[in-house]
């Protein structure tokens, strides 16, 4: 199932726990990392393990972000939370699909103790967060079943690196982290997975989100990180192909049909070929949902 979008929510927030249901988010990202102070960890835990047991998955997942693997609060995040089924695990930090290896198998003992199908539970790595990452990310492919796919992160990056803002003047981002946004968007094409772009951290700015979400599609992303309620519904409807778009589709496919076996034909006064009928084909079998 493909996620459009993902909400994170500060696991040791009652009102924003309270508040995430209603948000029409796919996923929910119940957070126990930089959201959360170390004071508060262990009522946090509480509170996801309890938000767990408590809600229905059918119209959303319901996913947990552990701390970073290379921090003793890793395995008591996961002890503290599995027994509440979470559909999958964000991972924060790794640096190289060995990682998700590792918590696979932490995974896999976890659910065997709490009687959940051995492989049920579904990892999101955060694939850009230190500078090392960048050169492992062709590591990915095939290292798990449980991959559902890659995003990035572009504010732990600019501290790993020294930066001290990951955008430029005009409020794009900088190099650094342009290059990681593609090099993960190539690495979940490459794994074969989601491709889930990064959060937008102006959320009181619906038209650069909305801005940010078409190019964002427009490159291959499926999916999008949010982290404000007001968000959910921008990134829903964006990451919907429009009518025209869904229109233009079923012509290049139709204009296949009738070429009587064709490899190249022409729409508009355009070649069209094979890549473009695959990306078509695509589009309107995605067509669904919301
Ligand atoms: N999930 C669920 N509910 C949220 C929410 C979230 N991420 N962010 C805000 N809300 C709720 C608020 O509690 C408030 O609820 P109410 O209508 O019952 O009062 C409503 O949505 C409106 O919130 P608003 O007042 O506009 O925002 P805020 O100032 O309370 O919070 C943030 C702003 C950025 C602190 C907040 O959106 C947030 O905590 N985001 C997630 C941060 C996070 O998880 N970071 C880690 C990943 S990088
Ligand atoms: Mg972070």
């Amino acid at each position: 199932m493909t996620l459009k979008s993902l909400l994170f929510v500060p696991g040791d927030s009652e009102k924003k726990l309270a508040k995430a249901e209603s948000t029409g988010a796919d996923a929910l990202l119940l957070d126990l990392e930089d959201a959360v102070s170390q004071d508060r960890l262990p009522v946090a835990r509480g509170l996801v393990l309890e938000y767990l047991k408590s809600h229905n998955r059918q119209h959303q997942q319901v996913w947990v972000r552990i701390n970073p693997l290379n921090t003793p609060l890793a395995l008591p995040d996961l002890v503290a939370v599995m027994a509440g089924q979470p559909d999958g695990i964000v991972l924060p930090k790794p640096l190289n699909a060995s990682d998700v290896l590792q918590l696979d198998h932490f995974l896999s003992a976890l659910e065997q103790r709490e009687g959940i199908k051995v492989g049920h539970t579904r990892i999101l790595p955060v694939a850009t967060e230190v500078a090392g990452a960048l050169f492992s990310l062709n590591t990915y492919a095939g290292c798990s079943a449980r991959l559902a796919g890659l995003t990035w992160g572009a504010e732990d990056l600019a501290t790993s690196v020294g930066a001290s803002t990951n955008k430029k003047d005009n409020g794009e981002f900088d190099d650094t982290f342009l290059l990681a946004r593609s090099l993960c968007l190539l690495a979940a094409a490459h794994a074969g997975v989601q491709a889930i772009d990064t959060l937008s951290v102006d959320f009181r700015n619906p038209e650069s989100l909305q801005a940010d979400v078409q190019r964002a599609r427009r490159q291959g992303f499926s999916g999008k990180l949010a982290i404000h309620p007001d968000q959910v519904p921008i990134i829903n409807q964006g990451f919907k192909p429009s009518a025209q778009e869904i229109q233009h589709a079923q012509r290049i496919v139709d204009a296949f049909a009738q070429a009587q076996g064709a490899g190249a034909v022409q729409l508009d006064g355009k070649m069209i070929d094979k890549p473009h009928l695959t990306h078509a084909l695509r589009m309107l079998a995605t067509n669904t949902g919301h």
